[in-house]
């Protein structure tokens, strides 16, 4: 079969970014809400996103500068000064609202207003949580660590307490139920999602069990 070969360091800006994240796809989305020093409350959407360590749980998101001008994001100067924020699970029925609050508003915009959100008081952080959400983090930021040659700030929070909708916890199994969440995920290109398909259960046969199969 004849492969095509890309180069990243031969592509011009943002060609690699669209082929890598049609490859690393689907990818979750974080719904991040902040406030800066004043409390100033910010919402939006990060896709480079992910689970990094599971005890004590610790996830990570990656903030880009603004292509139009070299300014931090809000999330990033909120977290930096406060050391916290929420991170929301975006479920379909919020694809839309979720789309409005990446929209690059000034910084005295208050984007959960715009997107029609409501929101109700964190317990352990001073960002608030989205009632829209089924599954909200409450997260302290760990480490705050530049991405080598990229303008990309990766920021690791602990989450501190999570707050999950109660129709999707499995208590028998200690699992939220993630095809009845219906996370949207996202794909490449910056329009493209999808949402997760049907469930396959694939346990990991033991040493001697896969022995025994290849023999
Ligand atoms: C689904 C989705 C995922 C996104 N993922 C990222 C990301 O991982 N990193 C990033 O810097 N921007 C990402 N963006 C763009 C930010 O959400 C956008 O720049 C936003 O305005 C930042 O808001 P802030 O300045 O209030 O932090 C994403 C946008 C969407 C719609």
């Amino acid at each position: 079969m004849s492969m095509l070969t890309f180069v990243p360091g031969e592509m011009t800006d943002p060609a690699p970014y669209r082929l890598l994240t049609s490859v690393v796809a689907p990818r979750p989305i974080a719904w991040i809400t902040s406030v800066n020093g004043e409390g100033r409350p910010n919402l939006a959407p990060f896709s480079f996103y992910n689970a990094v360590a599971g005890f004590p749980p610790t996830i990570m998101f990656s903030v880009s500068y603004r292509r139009r001008e070299p300014r931090e994001k809000d999330t990033l100067r909120n977290v930096r000064e406060t050391g916290e924020f929420v991170c929301h699970v975006v479920d379909e029925a919020s694809a839309e609202a979720m789309i409005r609050s990446a929209v690059e508003w000034p910084e005295a915009f208050n984007e959960i207003e715009l997107c029609g959100l409501e929101i109700a008081p964190a317990v352990d952080v001073r960002p608030p949580r989205l009632t829209c959400a089924p599954v909200a983090m409450e997260c302290k930021v760990t480490q705050i660590i530049p991405v080598e040659g990229a303008t990309n700030v990766m920021v690791l929070g602990r989450v501190v307490r999570f707050h999950i909708r109660e129709a999707l916890y499995r208590p028998e199994i200690g699992l939220v139920d993630t095809v009845a969440l219906q996370p949207l995920t996202r794909l490449g290109g910056g329009v493209e999602y999808t949402r997760i398909g049907e469930l396959l259960l694939l346990p990991i046969p033991s040493l001697e069990e896969a022995m025994s199969e290849s023999a």
